[in-house]
């Protein structure tokens, strides 16, 4: 597998900004394409540690962290970001596992030994204090959960942005990710996601605003280049086909072991998942009524 996709130095804890760390790893092969990906680390005032999308479970990188603070939370914040859980709750049992909504009703996490303690929503757990606020993005199969660290001004997304460097990918998988919308400098959700989420667009479009208005410093988000400058432009550019030219000017001041990747990447030929985005979604709806 290619690494050339990656953020090197892989697996190595990076200092971003005061009480933030992302952790870049090795790429997942998802439907043909490499996916680099990147775990976020917040350290809280209390001092213990928030693993954002925890990547795969090395000891050295849990010695690393722990210089850092005890590991108190992990977060499965997307639906498709919770297969590298088990090794780390067996590494920390005194962990808590927070998960966006249903996450613990899917039949492949049933399937698996993977405990979630409790769910995560808009807002943010009392334990988190109000260094945190939680914006719940959510459409039908696909929820995640933005986490905003008021300290730092820095936004923590997981899929609602993937930013792939076209350079850095072989040529097939570049005319795929073109095709996706992925591709940087223009990167934003996948084509499959922005289906979904259309869905439900009032509320979705709702909580993209309520994220823009954050104004955040940077945005860090799961696979690809993160926006580290202009971040808040770039977060508005991003969400454009969800709250549009108008709606995307900010509202400041308003509320505020190798396990199968799951949904949003699978292994099936991603382009397809448009298709079988919007037919599940379209039975999902149909079930609700
Ligand atoms: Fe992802």
């Amino acid at each position: 597998m290619t690494h050339a996709i990656s953020y090197p130095p892989l697996n190595v804890l990076k200092p971003i900004a005061d009480g933030v760390w992302i952790v870049d790893a090795p790429p997942l092969q998802a439907g043909g394409l490499p996916l680099p990906l990147r775990m976020t680390v917040l350290r809280l005032a209390g001092g213990e540690l928030l693993l954002h999308a925890p990547i795969s479970y090395e000891p050295g990188l849990r010695r690393a962290l722990e210089r850092l603070g005890r590991i108190g939370h992990l977060v499965a914040p997307s639906v498709g970001h919770w297969m590298y859980l088990r090794d780390w709750q067996a590494a920390c049992p005194n962990a808590i596992t927070w998960a966006v909504p249903g996450l613990k009703d899917r039949g492949q996490v049933r399937r698996s030994s993977v405990r979630i303690d409790a769910e995560l929503g808009d807002g943010a757990p009392r334990s988190w204090g109000d260094e945190i606020a939680g914006v719940l993005v959510a459409g039908p199969v696909f929820k995640e959960v933005a986490l905003f660290h008021r300290p730092s001004r820095t936004l923590i997304l997981t899929d609602l942005v993937i930013n792939l460097e076209a350079d850095l990918l072989p040529l097939p998988a570049r005319a795929l990710a073109r095709l996706l919308g992925i591709v940087a400098p223009d990167g934003k959700a996948p084509l499959y996601l922005r289906l979904l989420l259309r869905l439900n667009r009032s509320a979705t479009a709702e909580a993209a605003r309520r994220l823009v208005a954050f104004a955040p410093e940077r945005v860090i988000f799961a696979h690809g280049q993160w926006f580290d400058r202009d971040a808040t432009g770039e977060l508005r550019r991003s969400l454009r086909w969800l709250i549009g030219p108008e709606g995307s000017k900010a509202r400041r001041g308003s509320s505020a072991n190798r396990p199968t990747y799951a949904l949003p990447h699978s292994t099936a030929a991603m382009a397809s998942l448009a298709l079988v985005g919007v037919i599940a979604a379209l039975a999902y709806a149909g079930k609700r009524r």
